[in-house]
């Protein structure tokens, strides 16, 4: 079921700013959808529009069933009950303790004081929380208070879960324990998370589904296995680089290091998908053509979709074996760069 469609939204701040040109998606029911884009590409504006904060210049935000843009502010506040979301930093009330933070919307909604106690209770429990409920923000970890967000997010049992750089301050250790609950909640609950970063392992990590925005359009969507195997656009490729090496730089040294030490035949990278993990294509070629495969690194990806193999080799024979072995590879549908 379709739970998030966006039909030709635009949105422009101050008859100036286009912050959103033409964009179109569909988030279905338990999709961990990532957005990913560079500072200013509009994902914040477009995060505001599917929780009903913002509403679109021009085009439709049908977020369960209904258009924002149609419905009356009762009916608008209603809806963003089935609504939770988590920020960057956290925004805690801080003269509040973490039950107290937690049971903030349920005082809004009107829930009476015990069953408020047994929903946070229950929710302290589900972000291992329990020893925490008495203390204030300012005494938690970075990590901590973004499981306290989590569970105030969750309250009142929303089917869709917005997250906006909600690990961008925190260290990689607690980013990773905080997409790790985030993926136990989506298991235990199937609630519809639609997640923005501008940082591509996030996606990997977590997500089944991403879509690339740029300039304030989308410019890339699909299955994360198959973006991360093929990526099209030059954007997403960039992005890509990140979760390859720590950082760009250090693959480039790498590799420059490699053409020093691996001076004859050529160096190319390989691409797989999960579909060839069991296919001995490469030591069959290399019999099949005489061409000396020599490995130098590999490494598996892990995603929610499926796994993609990459392989730094060194190609050693004829050079026109070696063409014929890197076109039997991209017959096979093997992605390869020669570097
Ligand atoms: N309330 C606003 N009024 C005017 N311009 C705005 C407003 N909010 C955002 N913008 C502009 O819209 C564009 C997109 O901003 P947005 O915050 O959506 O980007 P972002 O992708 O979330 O960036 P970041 O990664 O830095 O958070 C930017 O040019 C920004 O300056
Ligand atoms: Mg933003």
């Amino acid at each position: 079921m379709t739970i998030i469609e966006l039909k030709n939204v635009k949105k422009v701040y101050n008859d100036t700013v286009h912050a959103l040109k033409e964009v179109d998606l569909k988030v279905e029911e338990g999709d961990i959808y990532g957005i990913i884009g560079y500072s200013g590409a509009g994902k914040s504006t477009l995060i505001r529009l599917l929780n009903g904060l913002e509403t679109a210049t021009e085009g439709e935000v049908i977020v369960l069933g209904e258009d924002f843009g149609k419905i009356n502010n009762e009916k608008r506040r209603i809806k963003r009950q089935s609504i939770g979301m988590i920020f960057q930093h956290f925004n805690l009330l801080w003269s509040r303790t973490v039950a107290e933070n937690i049971a903030f919307p349920l005082e809004i909604l009107g829930i009476p004081k015990e069953e408020r106690q047994e929903r946070v209770d229950e929710l302290v429990k589900l972000v291992g929380l329990e020893d925490r409920k008495d203390n204030y923000p300012s005494q938690l970890s970075g990590g901590q208070k973004q499981r306290v967000g989590i569970a105030r997010a969750l309250a009142g049992n929303p089917k869709i879960l917005l997250c906006d750089e909600a690990t961008s301050a925190l260290d990689p250790e607690t980013t990773a324990d905080v997409l790790e609950l985030i993926s136990e909640i989506h298991k235990k609950t199937n609630i519809t998370v639609v997640l923005i970063t501008h940082e591509m392992h996030v996606v990997k990590t977590l997500c089944t589904k991403v879509a690339v925005i740029d300039g304030g359009m989308i410019v890339e969507e699909g299955l994360v296995s198959d973006v991360f195997y093929s990526p099209q656009q030059e954007i997403t490729k960039r992005f890509l680089k990140q979760t390859e090496f720590s950082s760009e730089k250090s693959a480039n040294k790498n590799i420059e290091l490699w053409k020093e030490s691996f001076v004859n035949g050529k160096l190319v990278k390989l691409l797989f998908d999960d579909k060839r993990f069991n296919e001995p294509l490469v030591s069959k070629l290399s019999k099949e053509y005489g061409v000396t495969i020599n490995i130098i690194q590999g490494k598996i990806d892990k995603t929610q979709t499926g796994n993609i193999g990459t392989l730094y080799v060194q190609l050693v024979g004829e050079d026109t074996n070696i063409g014929n072995v890197i076109s039997k590879l991209n017959e096979e549908k093997v992605s390869v760069e020669v570097l």
